[in-house]
């Protein structure tokens, strides 16, 4: 039997300010997935909470794009939008950027990683959750399990793994998107994913008998609303074991935190701390931005878990490193590159200080006249 994998997610309000979702959102979001289940829509259903945003975990046989399945999602949200409303919780119902369903959710907002399969006599996967971060947060991540054999060992000793992996990566500028196969086409692949603010991977395939392996979620929130809605916090899903990489090479990457856009006010770079279900509450200077990593096996579509697997000792020193990965960020306060590059800030002033300074910039070759009168009216304002 074939199964659908949906992880659909949204922020809808943050206890308090972006730190965390409210208990009595997760649990309206909750109901609504076991009433499905109840129904028959679906076989399963998880919630995964990161920072302020909730992510659903469903198992059902409708394939991916399912209008029944993203129709559930979106009223899930709605539920958990109305308790946000009444707690008056901060930016009730963000990530809902319409206020009609009209089939499925892309670019109205949550974000999706959905995959179909036949599930293996063993189907062990994981789902990643960020927040404060965007779905290029995964690129270098992915790289490494997928093509990296000083990462992924499997790569090399794996034989259904030897042939590589096929990489399907967005453009979010355009909407179009490209594949590459691993490793013959591995330098193009990381010309392009390194460019993280363009670029993001949308898809992992086994090259041996295209089996899917890897997909995250792509939507830019930034890019679908033209304006700030916050930062796409996204999800990945990845498949484990036998043919694919062991689960210990798939967090393996997370024991090295890398910096990622996202952080305070969605404009910083930031290291992507991995940490216990528990401690993804994202609260100092609204970050540092945080991972989470739920692991499950799949039983007839049941979804048997989750196991919090970075609630190790063994990340503790991923999340030293990120700590004084962060202090030493944090020194920059407004200077780039803590601070993102203007055309990558999700909030910028820079347009209409421009604006305000228009006839105050002056050719210093001609002239070299000083801008006297100028500096009196900035002592005035
Ligand atoms: P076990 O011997 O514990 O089953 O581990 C096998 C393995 O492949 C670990 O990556
Ligand atoms: P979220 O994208 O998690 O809502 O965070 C937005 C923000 O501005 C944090 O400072
Ligand atoms: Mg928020
Ligand atoms: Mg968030
Ligand atoms: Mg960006
Ligand atoms: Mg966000």
């Amino acid at each position: 039997m074939k199964i659908t994998l949906s992880v659909i997610k949204a922020d809808i309000g943050g206890y308090v300010g972006h730190s965390h979702a409210h208990p009595d959102v997760v649990e309206a979001v909750k109901e609504v997935g076991k009433e499905a289940v109840k129904k028959g829509t679906l076989i399963d259903c998880d919630v995964l909470v990161c920072g302020d945003d909730i992510a659903l975990v469903m198992t059902h046989t409708h394939g991916v794009d399912s209008p029944v399945v993203h129709g559930l999602a979106w009223e899930a949200f709605q539920r958990g939008t109305q308790v946000a409303k009444k707690l008056k919780l901060y930016g009730a119902g963000q990530d809902l950027l319409s206020d009609a369903f009209s089939g499925n959710v892309k670019g109205m907002g949550p974000g999706v990683a959905e995959m179909e399969f036949e599930e293996r006599p063993s189907e062990p996967v994981i789902v990643f959750f960020a927040d404060k971060t965007a779905p290029s947060a995964w690129n270098l991540a992915l790289y490494e399990m997928f093509a990296d054999p000083m990462v992924c060992s499997g790569l090399v000793i794996d034989p259904k793994m030897h042939e590589g992996f096929t990489f399907e990566v967005l453009d979010t500028f355009t909407g179009k998107a490209v594949k590459l196969s691993t490793p013959s086409e591995l330098y193009d692949l990381l010309a392009l994913i390194g460019t993280v603010e363009r670029y993001a991977v949308r898809s992992v395939w086994r090259n041996s008998d295209g089996e899917i392996a890897a997909v995250a979620s792509t939507q830019r929130l930034s890019l679908i609303a033209g304006r700030y809605v916050g930062k796409d916090d996204p999800v990945l899903i990845v498949r484990a074991q036998s043919g694919f990489p062991a689960v210990g090479e798939i967090l393996e990457p997370f024991a090295r935190p890398w910096i990622v856009e996202g952080w305070m006010r969605g404009s910083h770079n930031g290291p992507l701390m991995p940490v216990s279900f528990r401690h993804a509450t994202p609260s100092r200077f609204d970050g540092p931005p945080r991972v989470i990593a739920a692991g499950y096996q799949l039983s007839e579509g049941k979804l048997i878990g989750p196991r919090d697997l970075f609630d190790d000792p063994a990340f503790d020193n991923a999340r030293q490193t990120a700590q004084m990965m962060a202090d030493i960020l944090r020194r920059q306060g407004i200077f780039e590159p803590h601070r993102l590059p203007s055309e990558e800030m999700e909030y910028t002033t820079l347009p209409k200080i421009l604006k305000k300074l228009e006839g105050r910039f002056y050719n210093l070759e001609e002239g070299k006249k000083e801008p006297v009168e100028h500096q009196q009216h900035a002592d005035v304002d």
